[in-house]
């Protein structure tokens, strides 16, 4: 049996056993050590559905995990059994004509954990492709291999914007995914790195991370060559904009507004790019190697755990603890 973080209905979070799962020919098996929390899971948990995804069945949660091969299908290499793994999330189809363009985070077909039908990886054991299980560089634990998954949000949101030696970079919102997206483009070359927030404590955060951190309300004097918006605030996204010099770049990551308004002769005369970003694609080995070499700090990140039994109390954990930021579950413990 698999005993599995299982969501019913919102507010409806059960440990409940499951089958055990058996893994296909190109699949291996994997033991989860660390599985972080991520706002969509919140958002399940509340509401019961994202968008056009909707939970009409009971779905195991999780998709930022990392754990240890424990058993491989017949067509993986056997010598792959113990070693540690983070787990990228989406598998996609690889026939489609996305997935042969190489945008494979835009695939149709993908099969995300913990996106409706598809279950989550919190539980004992989850099944995953051979090729999404990344072998986690030496040096690293397996909870700062899990966080390989919010990092990639902030590779692919770095890339899109073309982040480069010397850039000015503004991200508003300092959530795990800001705060990670700010460490990758420091890493990258960004010059300066500013993070803008609402909240004392995650300013606290971005500036024991080294960042120029403002609060959000305050008028931004400088001019940024990117903005990287991890807030969801269309409020972010309007003063962030008006702060890029000429030829900036902005990338939409946070979610949340559904329309933000665009001031047309601000994007004509500084020639300003938007873009939007959906997940990743081929962002894990950056990622892990981000993490590995210090570079992208996770300690600070993370700053709650909760074993399995607890997966409950770690979904609340944003709306009762406003010095939180990362949770993770421990399935094991
Ligand atoms: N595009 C993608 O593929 C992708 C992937 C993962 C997450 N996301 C989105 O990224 C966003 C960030 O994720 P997170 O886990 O860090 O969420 P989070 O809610 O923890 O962080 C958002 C932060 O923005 C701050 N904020 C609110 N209003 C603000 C404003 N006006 N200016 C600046 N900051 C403001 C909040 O105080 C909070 O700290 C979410 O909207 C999430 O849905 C997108
Ligand atoms: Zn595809």
């Amino acid at each position: 049996m698999n005993l599995s973080a299982v969501l019913h209905a919102p507010r409806d979070l059960r440990v409940e056993e499951r089958p055990r799962p058996v893994p296909g020919p190109h699949e291996v098996l994997v033991r989860p050590g660390a599985v972080g929390i991520c706002g969509s899971d919140v958002h399940y948990y509340e509401h019961g559905r994202i968008g056009s995804f909707v939970l009409d069945a009971p779905m195991v949660v999780g998709h930022e995990a990392a754990g240890t091969v424990v058993e491989v299908g017949p067509a993986v290499d056997p010598a792959r059994v113990g070693e540690l793994v983070a787990l990228e999330p989406g598998v996609p189809d690889r026939t489609c004509e996305q997935c042969l363009a190489g945008r494979y985070n835009l695939c149709p077909q993908v099969r995300f954990f913990a996106t409706p039908p598809v279950d989550g990886a919190l539980a004992h054991l989850v099944a995953i492709d051979a090729s999404f299980a990344h072998p986690v560089p030496a040096g690293l634990d397996v909870e700062q291999a899990a966080m390989a998954e919010p990092v990639s949000v902030g590779v692919w949101a770095c890339r899109r914007a073309g982040v480069g030696p010397g850039d000015r970079v503004l991200v508003t919102g300092a959530g795990p995914v800001g705060l990670f997206a700010a460490q990758v483009a420091r890493a990258t070359g960004a010059s300066a790195v500013t993070v803008t927030d609402v909240s004392p404590f995650r300013l606290e955060v971005a500036r024991e991370l080294g960042f120029g951190a403002l609060d959000a309300r305050e008028p931004l004097a400088e001019a940024f060559d990117v903005l990287l918006e991890c807030s969801g605030a269309a409020a972010a996204f309007t003063t962030g904009c008006r702060a890029l010099a000429p030829a900036g770049r902005a990338v939409l990551v946070g979610m949340g507004a559904d329309t933000v308004s665009l001031d047309v002769p601000l994007l004509q005369g500084r020639e300003i790019t938007v873009t939007g970003t959906f997940r990743y694609a081929g962002t894990y080995p950056a990622a892990l190697s981000l993490l590995a070499s210090g570079r992208v700090r996770t300690d600070v990140v993370v700053t709650h755990r909760f074993p399995l039994a607890g997966t409950d109390d770690a979904l609340t954990l944003a709306r009762r603890d406003p010095r939180s930021l990362k949770a993770l579950v421990l399935p094991q413990e």
